[in-house]
């Protein structure tokens, strides 16, 4: 299994792929937009990482830097292990290298949010601990 940064130079390759990957994160498929996805991945705030074996993509995970006055936060999301190769320990391969990017930022914290709870337990077991926050959302 490959570990590829998704680039302005490679993205066409793997976008039909990670597409379709994202059906399996997200409960309304139709909402996702390629366009978008394209504009997100080449974000220099923001590191793609997608698993690919023999040319295909079989996960995905991301990291944004926030930056704020006390502290540099690594911000995962849109994690994801096709259903043919889950089981064998790519999620935490996944995981792996967003949070070494994260320390190459020079972040303090990692941040996430899950709703999962078949999910929940694996971050807790990677050191993550459940937060009782105030978070608001706008969409603009
Ligand atoms: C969640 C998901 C990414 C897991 O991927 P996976 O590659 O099958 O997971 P792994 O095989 O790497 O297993 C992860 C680890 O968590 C452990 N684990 C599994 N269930 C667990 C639980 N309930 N509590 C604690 N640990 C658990 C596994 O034993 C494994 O540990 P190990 O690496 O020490 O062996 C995958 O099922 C998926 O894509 N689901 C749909 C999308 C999704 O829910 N994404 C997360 C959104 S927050």
């Amino acid at each position: 299994m490959e570990k590829i940064e998704l680039t302005s130079e490679n993205i066409e390759l793997y976008l039909n792929d990670c597409v379709a990957l994202q059906a399996f994160l997200v409960s309304d498929p139709d909402s996702i937009n390629a366009d978008f996805f394209t504009k997100t991945a080449v974000c220099t705030h923001s590191y793609f990482l997608a698993l690919v074996q023999e040319g295909k993509v079989m996960g995905l995970g991301v990291i944004s830097k926030m930056t704020h006055p006390a502290n540099v936060t690594g911000y995962v999301n849109n994690i994801v292990v096709h259903p043919d190769t889950r089981g064998q320990g790519l999620f935490s391969v996944i995981m792996d290298d967003l949070e070494e990017k994260a320390a190459q930022w020079g972040c303090t914290d990692l941040a996430l949010t899950c709703s999962r709870e078949a999910v929940q337990g694996m971050y807790l077991k990677r050191g993550y601990t459940h937060k009782e926050t105030n978070f608001y959302l706008k969409k603009i």
